[in-house]
């Protein structure tokens, strides 16, 4: 086996490599070898400068993940840094890729760095709910201004090697190859006279504003990152970089991420972290399948949503066919593509020149012979089932053989839709969420006949153009919006029994949702919604109070946002959310008209109906298969409906209640509310009563 560390020697200049593919994360051997390697150095005569680099794509993209399971395994990191950071010769790091999290921070502890020009320094760590713990928020502002650390670690968002050296993280920035440049920066150094610089001998940068940066910046937190520890945490750990003597300031930083590993906010997004690589992984399909090419793409239907899955296929230089039937929406279609475009042209995120080649990369046309030559075609109609019927009966006329047939529905049955044409296998759910150029998540959803490579290249595009795929089998409303309508029932039947609109959608907001189901309807559109269900009456609870609310704002013509009023009010420019007391008596005069006892249900009840529901589909949705893993129902609910990240999905977040605590509720619901909504589904009430959870069934399942 090759050694995570090694060296050679380069005249006086000793090079140090690790290498630990895939992107070098720091593990014990690398630790290890670290370790081993900078002793050696420092016995070895006629060193007079150490340059510290990485192999393949990238420097050290952070510690091991793995690790924060199982423990760090000596040496540990302060140690090892220390080391490097003590060398009585100086050492250089030679940066390329992206030195995230423990890289910037081996970085710091060298005495000088290097980068590349397409290097990125940053500081993720609270993406995963912890802080740098290798001494980040001790070395960082001793280097870069207390507000740009403040800054880096707070947003996760990397620095580039020019933006690096503005701020003095990188001391050079080259367009060569990096560690041959950084042997030449050492012998520069050695030939000046230039000795060791150690970053924990330096002062912090910038501390005069200490006082007032930390109190906004608190005051920040608390209003944007509600409910995370982690921020606040990051915050105390870099005021004892201000505060406190070195060492001290370190120990503080251990302290406090010891603290935040073991918690559940750390434990969630770890869990995402590993979710959303294993969506890619399909249980059951070879690896050796190959995506079919994609090179051209035809979409039916120039609306928001057609034109938004344009722009996705465009921003990656996938030239595009838009087909609809009126030239007036072609005409708008890329009125609202344009508009969009020049928005980020304002922002300064798009260059005028790149606005045009996108444009250009779309052609408009009347005509479905015009589709002939795309390799996939995505419908992105109305929802409506005879509709998308009668256009895959005319793409299956006009489209190359091989070609992809994607439906954008978002409820509909596909094997129906595939079935109108003569090849099944070539058909698949492709479920953009709207804004489609923005949302990150795309459920594909793999009909009973389609081709595995069909299910690939789905994937496969899903990477493309930068979204997080996950494979669904087809159901009603797949495994999000299915899964939204028993939490979005209970929300309305919340309302019914008294709560008001914003008090349903607080509680929800404050419990972590993003933003509640009641305003997320109004941003929908309330007609959305009545209109599917009307569409499925025949197969919904005979139930009059079932979706009532929404059914009365339908009828008064209040159909969310685009009317100005839905469940609130949205007046004056700024069209902000208010309760409308009409909006509550008329409610309140529905729930009696249907005998509803009026009992207000609290916040906690609240969340717990909503949330139960909607964990108690997700387990359904798990026995049948539509899922393929408890955790795929996490990526989907926080990519694409605004769960809360820290809280680590549905799934993950009924494993953290407890299974039992979750089931024991449900049986409480039974007696107390109405029972046929209230019927806990076989897997979860297995798994409660055997003390699992989801997790655990996963993992047996995957065995
Ligand atoms: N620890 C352990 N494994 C890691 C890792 C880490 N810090 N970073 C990446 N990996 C693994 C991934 O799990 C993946 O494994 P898989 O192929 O078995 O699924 C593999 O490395 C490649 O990562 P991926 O994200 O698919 O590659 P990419 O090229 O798209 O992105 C990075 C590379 C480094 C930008 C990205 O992986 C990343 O952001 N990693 C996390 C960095 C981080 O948060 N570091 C701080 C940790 S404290």
């Amino acid at each position: 086996m090759s050694e995570a560390v090694s060296y050679s020697m380069t005249g006086d200049v000793a090079v140090v490599m690790i290498d630990s593919p895939p992107v070098n994360a720091v593990n014990q051997s690398v630790r290890a070898g670290l370790k081993r390697v900078f002793a050696e150095l420092r016995g070895l005569p006629g060193t007079r400068a150490i340059v510290l680099g990485c192999a393949g794509k990238t420097f050290v993209a952070g510690a091991d993940i793995k690790e924060f399971d199982t423990g760090i395994a000596p040496p540990g990191y302060h140690e090892v840094l220390r080391m490097i950071e003590d060398s009585p010769v100086p050492v250089v790091a030679a940066v390329h890729g992206t030195a995230l999290g423990a890289g910037t921070e081996i970085a710091l502890a060298c005495h000088y760095r290097v980068a590349h020009e397409g290097a990125r320094f940053g500081l993720p760590e609270l993406s995963l709910g912890i802080i740098p713990g290798a001494g980040g928020t001790q070395r960082l502002p001793r280097i870069v201004p207390l507000d740009v650390a403040l800054d880096m670690a707070l947003t996760g968002k990397p620095l580039p090697a020019a933006k690096a050296a503005e701020a003095g993280l990188a001391d050079l920035v080259v367009g060569n190859e990096v560690v041959a440049a950084a042997v030449a920066y050492a012998r520069k150094l050695v030939a000046g006279g230039a000795g060791p610089r150690r970053t924990r001998e330096q002062p912090v940068k910038g501390a005069e504003q200490a006082a007032e940066l930390f109190a906004a910046k608190r005051a920040q937190v608390a209003r944007t990152m509600r409910n995370r520890q982690s921020p606040l945490a990051l915050i105390t750990a870099l005021q004892a970089a201000v505060e406190k003597p070195f060492d001290q300031g370190l120990q503080v930083e251990s302290e406090l991420s010891s603290q935040l590993e073991q918690a559940t906010e750390s434990k969630a997004l770890r869990h995402l972290f590993y979710a959303e690589r294993e969506v890619r992984k399909i249980p059951g399909l070879a690896p050796d399948i190959t995506p079919r090419p994609i090179a051209r793409v035809g979409i039916v239907g120039a609306g928001t949503m057609g034109g938004g899955i344009a722009m996705c296929c465009v921003n990656v230089g996938i030239p595009v066919t838009l087909v609809d039937a009126a030239q007036q929406n072609l005409d708008r279609g890329m009125a609202t593509i344009r508009k969009n475009y020049e928005r980020s042209v304002s922002r300064g995120s798009l260059k005028p020149e790149q606005l045009e080649e996108r444009i250009r990369l779309i052609t408009p046309s009347l005509d479905f012979a015009a589709l002939a030559d795309a390799d996939l075609i995505i419908e992105a109609v109305f929802e409506n089932l005879a509709l998308k019927k009668e256009i895959f009966g005319k793409l299956d006329a006009v489209a190359k053989p091989g070609a992809i047939l994607g439906t954008n529905t978002s409820t509909l049955d596909i094997d129906e839709i595939a079935g109108v044409t003569r090849r099944p296998q070539d058909v698949i759910g492709l479920h953009f969420f709207s804004p489609a150029n923005v949302m990150q998540l795309l459920e594909i959803v793999q009909a009973g006949k389609t081709a595995p490579d069909v299910v690939v290249t789905a994937l496969e595009l899903a990477r493309r153009i930068r979204k997080t795929g996950v494979v669904a089998k087809v159901c009603y409303g797949f495994i999000g919006n299915r899964m939204m309508d028993p939490y979005g029932r209970e929300a309305e039947r919340c309302v019914l029994e008294g709560a008001t609109p914003a008090e349903v959608d607080g509680a929800l907001e404050q419990w972590g949702m993003a933003m509640g189901i009641l305003a997320v309807y109004d941003m929908a559109g309330v007609d959305v919604g009545y209109l599917t269900r009307l569409e499925r009456k025949h197969l919904l609870p005979q139930d009059p109070s079932f979706y009532r609310p929404t059914a009365v704002l339908y009828e008064h013509g209040w159909l969310g946002q685009k009317a100005g009023r839905g469940y609130y009010r949205y007046d004056g420019a700024e069209r902000k959310r208010t309760p409308d007391p009409e909006v509550i008596a008329l409610l309140r005069e529905e729930a009696k008209r249907l005998d509803i006892p009026q009992r207000n249900p609290g916040a906690q009840e609240i969340q717990e109906r909503c949330l139960y529901a909607m964990i108690n589909e997700g387990a359904l949705l798990l026995e049948e298969g539509i899922a393929l893993r408890a955790s795929d129902i996490d990526v989907v609910y926080t990519a694409g409906y605004g769960f809360p990240r820290y809280r680590g999905g549905p799934m993950f977040y009924a494993d953290t209640v407890g299974l039992k605590v979750v089931y024991d509720k449900i049986m409480e619901f039974q007696k107390t509310l109405d029972p046929q909504y209230w019927q806990p589904a076989p897997l979860l009430k297995k798994l409660a009563l055997s003390g699992s959870s989801f997790g655990q069934w996963q993992t047996e399942q995957s065995r």
